[in-house]
């Protein structure tokens, strides 16, 4: 099966009782037994469900992957992903992950004996340098959320190996659509399904896929024994709207691609990350590893932060709103939003400042984006 048809039909068939096209939704939370000990393959919705099962199905074969382990969200996904780690543990991690990873990792995994050190994964010399015995894991995000940074996915792949590390891609911004980090030697793909892959807004969760089976089983056994699971509604929305991601994310790009042309040549903006931009640093192995550069942006205007701020409080098509790859445009302030958390000092480090304005860019008609953000930046 070709990758587009994948998308609308892979683990899909026909409902056998009723010939209904689209998949039933299991909305239970336990199944009656045939007899003691005897089955039909589920026992709690906790350990599976079928429409669930549909989604992990569908979704694995869109990455190229085996198995798929859905969550309740992108976050329990990333938590579910660390208790392959054991107190002492080490992890090498992208320093421009999205705020929650890292609040995550330094305020609660650490407090169970894990330790993260944070590199510019764009640097495989950076990388390689921050390994030490204990490392047992290397955490890549690509494109960075929000800084959209890209990290060779092939050089992460032999230090992973040469080091014995489990290597791991939230690969979010990218989709199966545009990077399967799998066929780059990844171990673990990361998707915040609720981002592009359910696209609408509808819900929050999340998906591990691998071909590892022993990361597989131990995954499986976290989702049961943990219970982070999305509810099966949940499931069923997403696999409604994964039938149109190939068309969604290519819309998302081809926008991207205007709106990133138009701000670039804007006089009030300073400084533009949109990995289709040739001036973007890592824009030769984005173009190598990536069939299409999705539809984030970050940008910082000369006015700074009143400039910013004014900017998006002047939006009137573009929503000012947590959250992103979604059909409709919105507009974030990473600093008082997603990185609220992430400490001063920090982010300006990662130079993610509070002048920082991110766009998800919708699938509406790019000449209305570009209108509403020409009359805004006019105020700005
Ligand atoms: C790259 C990335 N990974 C993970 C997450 C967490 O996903 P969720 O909000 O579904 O928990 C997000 C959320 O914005 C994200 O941007």
């Amino acid at each position: 099966m070709k990758f587009d048809t994948k998308v609308v039909r892979a683990g899909i068939e026909p409902d056998p009782t009723t010939g209904a096209i689209i998949p039933p939704l299991y909305q239970t939370a336990t199944y009656v037994l045939e007899e003691v000990g005897r089955d039909k393959g589920f026992d709690y919705t906790r350990s599976a469900n079928p429409t669930r099962q549909l989604l992990e199905t569908n979704l694995a074969a869109i990455e190229n992957g085996r198995y798929g382990v859905c969550f309740a969200s992108g976050m329990a996904t990333v938590d579910s992903c660390l208790k392959l780690l054991k107190s002492g543990d080490h992890v090498v991690c992208s320093d421009d992950v999205y705020g929650g990873v890292s609040r995550h990792f330094n305020n609660i995994l650490v407090n169970y004996g894990l330790r993260f050190t944070y590199v510019d994964t764009s640097d495989p010399g950076q990388v390689k340098d921050a390994i030490r015995p204990e490392t047992k894991m290397l955490w890549v995000e690509t494109p960075t959320n929000p800084l959209l940074k890209v990290t060779d996915l092939k050089a992460m792949a032999d230090i992973a190996r040469d080091n014995n590390l489990y290597y791991a891609v939230d690969s979010t911004f990218a989709t199966p659509v545009f990077l399967r980090p799998l066929e780059f030697g990844a171990d673990m793909v990361i998707h915040s399904t609720t981002k592009y892959i359910s696209g609408h807004n509808q819900l929050i969760g999340g998906i591990v896929i691998t071909n590892d089976e022993k990361i597989y089983e131990e995954m499986k056994f976290v989702q049961k024994t943990i219970g982070a699971v999305p509810s099966p509604f949940d499931c069923w929305l997403t696999l409604l709207g994964v039938k149109t991601l190939h068309l969604r994310m290519q819309r998302h790009a081809a926008n991207a691609q205007i709106v990133a042309e138009f701000l670039e040549g804007h006089p009030k903006i300073d400084t533009i990350s949109y990995p289709g931009l040739p001036s973007h640093p890592q824009y030769s192995i984005a173009r190598e590893q990536m069939s299409g550069f999705s539809g984030m942006i970050s940008f910082e205007l000369k006015g700074g932060i009143p400039a910013g701020k004014a900017l998006m409080n002047n939006v009137e098509l573009c929503a000012l709103a947590e959250s992103l790859g979604a059909v409709e445009t919105m507009i974030t302030h990473p600093a008082t939003m997603t990185h609220v958390e992430v400490p001063k000092e920090e982010r300006y480090a990662r130079g993610l400042t509070d002048g920082l304005v991110r766009i998800s860019v919708g699938i509406e008609d790019p000449d209305d984006i570009v209108a509403d953000l020409k009359q805004a930046l006019e105020k700005a």
